[in-house]
């Protein structure tokens, strides 16, 4: 009988992957403080439930200053491990292996959650409690210069990025 390469194993290291389905990270902007909840558990869980040989947890940021926005899962203290390995046990007694993409996101950090325009948080007006507690702690982005980034996502209509984010 031929099996399909898709779902043949692979072997990377010493790790052996049931199948070729990768989930590839995808940010959800919605941890708190750095923390995965239930959102980010039935996200990922049902990636298991249905098969796929690795998970990626989405980008986790390795400093609070290199999230893109403050809803970004982060890896920078002891209390982000347990959360995180509630999914990653999961996966694995699904047979999937859980896998991480560590990231920080340098110049481009401290900005908006997309659905609120991916502006940069020293720039945005105070609106709701949440937001101008956010624009508070908005950190100095971590790059050569200090320098917030221009580019990015950000809608039409919302602020331009400054040159320099104050801290
Ligand atoms: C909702 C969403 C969130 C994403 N978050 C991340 C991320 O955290 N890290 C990353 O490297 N790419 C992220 N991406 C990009 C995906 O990992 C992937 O590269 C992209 O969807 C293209 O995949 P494809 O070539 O298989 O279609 C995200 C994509 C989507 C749709």
């Amino acid at each position: 009988m031929v099996t399909a390469a898709l779902f043949s194993p692979f072997q990377l290291r010493g790790t052996t992957i049931p199948n070729r389905i990768a989930v590839a990270p995808m940010c959800q902007y919605s941890a708190q403080d750095g923390l995965v909840g239930d959102w980010h558990f039935a996200h990922l869980a049902r990636f298991g439930l249905g098969g796929a040989g690795i998970v990626f947890v989405e980008a986790t940021a390795v400093a609070p200053e290199g999230r893109i926005t403050h809803g970004d899962v982060g890896l920078w203290a002891g209390e982000h491990v347990s959360p995180l390995r509630r999914i990653t046990d999961f996966l694995r007694s699904q047979g999937s292996v859980p896998a991480i993409q560590l990231a920080h996101a340098g110049r481009k950090g401290s900005v908006q959650r997309p659905w609120h325009g991916s502006a940069p948080l020293a720039q945005e007006r105070p609106g709701d409690g949440r937001k101008s507690l956010e624009h508070r702690c908005a950190q100095r982005p971590a790059g050569p210069a200090g320098l917030a980034s221009s580019g990015g996502t950000r809608r039409r209509g919302a602020g331009r990025a400054p040159s320099i984010l104050a801290p």
